[in-house]
């Protein structure tokens, strides 16, 4: 397992560019199982999760070949219905096989992802559009078994406790797309990642409406045909960079980097007293001096993305002052607390609350990363502490940033892998 090693670093300086969106390209390579032609997808993030879903989609027959940051996959003829447990389980995004196989085949086999380090993850509203759809749904053997003698349009209503889900959203709207009639998604999620995926399927010949409001319309067709895509930026890779930037200081022009993807963290970094501007096609961000600390709640979007509470936390362990962050769709989403502290961060939880008393600096420590996000958070911090910090637990990093150390680097930060 790979470790970064981390040192005390300066100001960042310097033009960097985003990858695709890691969130966009998974559900979007699942979409291609609507169609027997060939499909170009163009901007794609070198990131494990990725690969993840290019081997799913080569176990159920699908021919997928990369070349740098495009995949060329080609359909025609896959038969096999089946996400088995050990892709899903390394991946929970796997699920979003199963709106695709159940239109095309009229079954699927998709082992149930089980607990996640972030907190419970339910599938409840998955099963439920695709309840609504018709489907009938079976549970045996820890797989999912949906089947269908046909799908027909209907409402779906897909508001859960913590409000909208992103890829129940995209489940449902790949099964309808195919299904006869119309259907109606309310309580739509309004994500960018599920507007890229309706671009992307009304570039296959899909007749969706609405995407990006919460109530999005879906006239089934009888087939699709193949397309070509680019990718959205990735705007959480976008603000994790803007974070780093805003915490270390400097002046970063982060390529790609999309205003109207980041409103609520902009907000809160010009709060903190960050200059942002938005420039042509990209964002520049300027920091010169401490912060002062803000309040975070999550939400699902427009609102504060909880992918980047994680990285934002950090930043705020030494702003100037006392920050609440209230995490609204994953309660218990606080596995990067505890390494702060080791790094002599002072934050207290309550419930699905934490408490963050700004320091004046930290200290370098071994660390490791529970996940992906919380490894986000893990770099900035080593790279704002003294002396040196050892991140273990970077094959998470590595699910959704593509070398995330190089691009730091390239910004002056000192930051090096080291296998082990
Ligand atoms: C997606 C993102 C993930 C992000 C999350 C929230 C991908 C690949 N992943 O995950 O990075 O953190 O959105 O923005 O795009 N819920 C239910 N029942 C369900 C499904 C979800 O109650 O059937 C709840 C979840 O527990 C959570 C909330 O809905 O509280 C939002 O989760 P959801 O939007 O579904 O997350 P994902 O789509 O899995």
């Amino acid at each position: 397992m790979d470790k970064l090693i981390l040192h005390h670093s300066g100001a960042l300086h310097g033009a960097v560019r985003v990858s695709g969106a890691k969130n966009a390209a998974l559900p979007i390579m699942a979409a291609c199982l609507l169609t027997e032609e060939p499909v170009v997808l163009e901007g794609i993030p070198r990131v494990t999760d990725v690969v993840t879903m290019a081997d799913i989609l080569r176990r159920l027959g699908v021919r997928v070949d990369q070349d740098e940051t495009r995949l060329l996959i080609d359909p025609n003829h896959y038969t096999g219905s089946s996400a088995p447990y050990e892709l899903v389980s390394v991946m929970r995004a796997s699920l979003c096989v199963l709106g695709p196989l159940l239109a095309r085949h009229h079954r699927a086999r998709v082992s149930l992802p089980g607990g996640c380090i972030i907190g419970p993850r339910p599938v409840d509203l998955h099963l439920k559009g695709l309840s609504s759809l018709g489907a009938t749904i079976a549970i045996d053997h820890g797989d999912i078994i949906a089947t269908t003698a046909g799908l027909y349009g209907t409402t779906v209503h897909l508001a859960g406790a913590s409000g909208s889900s992103v890829l129940a959203t995209a489940n449902v709207m790949m099964a309808a797309v195919l299904a006869q009639g119309r259907t109606i998604i309310e309580h739509a999620a309004c994500e960018p990642e599920v507007v890229d995926l309706a671009n992307f399927l009304i570039a296959m010949g899909a007749r969706v409406t609405g995407h990006g409001s919460a109530v999005i319309q879906i006239d089934g067709a009888s087939e699709l045909h193949g397309a070509t895509h680019r990718i959205i930026p990735d705007r959480i890779e976008a603000g994790t960079l803007l974070i780093a930037a805003a915490a270390l200081g400097g002046d970063v022009t982060i390529i790609g980097a999309r205003a109207d993807h980041l409103g609520a963290l902009i907000e809160t970094l010009r709060e903190a007293g960050v200059g942002i501007e938005q420039e042509e096609g990209s964002l520049r961000v300027r920091s010169d001096r401490r912060l002062k600390a803000v309040d975070v709640t999550t939400l699902p979007f427009p609102g504060f993305p909880t992918d980047l509470q994680a990285p934002i936390m950090a930043m705020m362990a030494v702003s100037q002052g006392l920050g609440v962050v209230i995490e609204k769709i994953y309660p218990e989403r606080f596995m990067h607390v505890p390494e702060l502290r080791r790094m002599g961060a002072q934050i207290s939880r309550e419930g699905s609350s934490a408490i963050v008393r700004g320091v004046d600096r930290l200290s370098g420590a071994p660390v490791t990363a529970s996940d992906l996000r919380a490894a986000a958070s893990l770099v900035i911090a080593g790279l704002m502490a003294e002396n040196t910090t050892e991140l273990r637990g970077v094959e998470h990093l590595d699910r959704g940033y593509e070398h995330i150390e190089d691009k730091l680097a390239s910004l002056g930060a000192s930051i090096q892998r080291e296998a082990s």
